[in-house]
């Protein structure tokens, strides 16, 4: 077993476990807290599938974004748009048969991470020379677009200039996905010793680590903001937060 191969596969499964219990720890802090006051942004849905159309719309088309702001609309369109095909393209090193739709992607995956590079230094751009950006932007706001920045040209390189081989790769891969060990005493299955690859995820795997402290969680919080997701029915309907039912029902009955 070689030593580069051991230590991807542990950090792998160390990222992973981080990502997953610590999103999953946010959200459960995000549903537990409670929200007191009506505040949904106005003009607000009457209906909880108006709700779900409002939040759609932010999600996938950034909606109130595009009112504000068109320039940083295409940018983290463009960003958003292509890092989830990137990501479609990466579903064939963690599966056996990816089947039709991921074989389609393929190219478009291959040459979207342009556009997705174009997006965050567009975003970068921003940080640095609109002075009012600047003055807000904190050193993580820089360091998170730097780690994407770096993801993205690792990626591109990996992808067009050192030209990895992806087969050995994916046999890496598939040996951590299904916790296939033994494999990693035979040589096809030990990860490619390119620099520009093993940089390349552990650049992903720091992203992994930090993605649960870090602002990227606007990716599930949006859901639970409270001034997208209230429905605007104040007058039909009383909102008591859940901590304070029980106060309210006692003053209901003194009255
Ligand atoms: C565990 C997660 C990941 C693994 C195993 C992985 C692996 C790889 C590999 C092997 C390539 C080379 C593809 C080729 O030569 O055909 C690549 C390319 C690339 N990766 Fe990743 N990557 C991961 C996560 C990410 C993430 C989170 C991003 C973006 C934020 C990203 C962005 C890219 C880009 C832009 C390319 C170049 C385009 C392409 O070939 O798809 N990767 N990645």
């Amino acid at each position: 077993m070689e030593f580069w191969t051991v230590f991807y596969a542990v950090s792998f499964y160390f990222a992973t476990f981080i990502l997953i219990s610590g999103v999953v720890y946010k959200i459960y802090q995000y549903a537990k807290t409670p929200a007191p006051l009506k505040v949904p942004t106005m003009p607000a849905p009457l209906t909880s599938s108006g709700v779900v159309v409002r939040i759609l719309m932010e999600v996938i088309l950034f909606k109130s974004l595009f009112r504000s702001n068109k320039w940083i609309w295409l940018f983290a369109m463009m960003f958003h748009g292509a890092l989830w095909i990137v990501l479609l393209r990466h579903v064939r090193y963690f599966v056996v048969e990816p089947g039709l739709i991921i074989d389609l992607i393929q190219p478009f995956g291959k040459y979207g991470s342009f556009i997705m590079l174009f997006g965050l230094l567009g975003l970068f751009m921003r940080r640095i020379f609109v002075e009012r950006i600047r003055y807000i932007s904190s050193p993580s706001d820089y360091l998170m677009l730097i780690l994407l920045i770096a993801i993205g040209i690792s990626g591109i390189l990996v992808s067009f200039v050192t030209r990895t081989d992806i087969i050995q790769f994916k046999a890496f891969m598939l040996s951590v996905v299904c916790f296939q060990w033994q494999h990693f005493q035979l040589p096809e299955y030990q990860i490619p010793i390119d620099a520009m690859l093993l940089f390349h995820l552990a650049a992903v795997m720091l992203l992994m680590i930090i993605f649960p402290i870090s602002k990227l969680l606007h990716a599930p919080g949006i859901f639970f903001s409270p001034g997208r997701n209230q429905i605007d029915n104040s007058r039909e309907k009383r909102h008591i937060a859940p901590w304070a039912v029980k106060k309210f029902e006692t003053q209901q009955k003194g009255n």
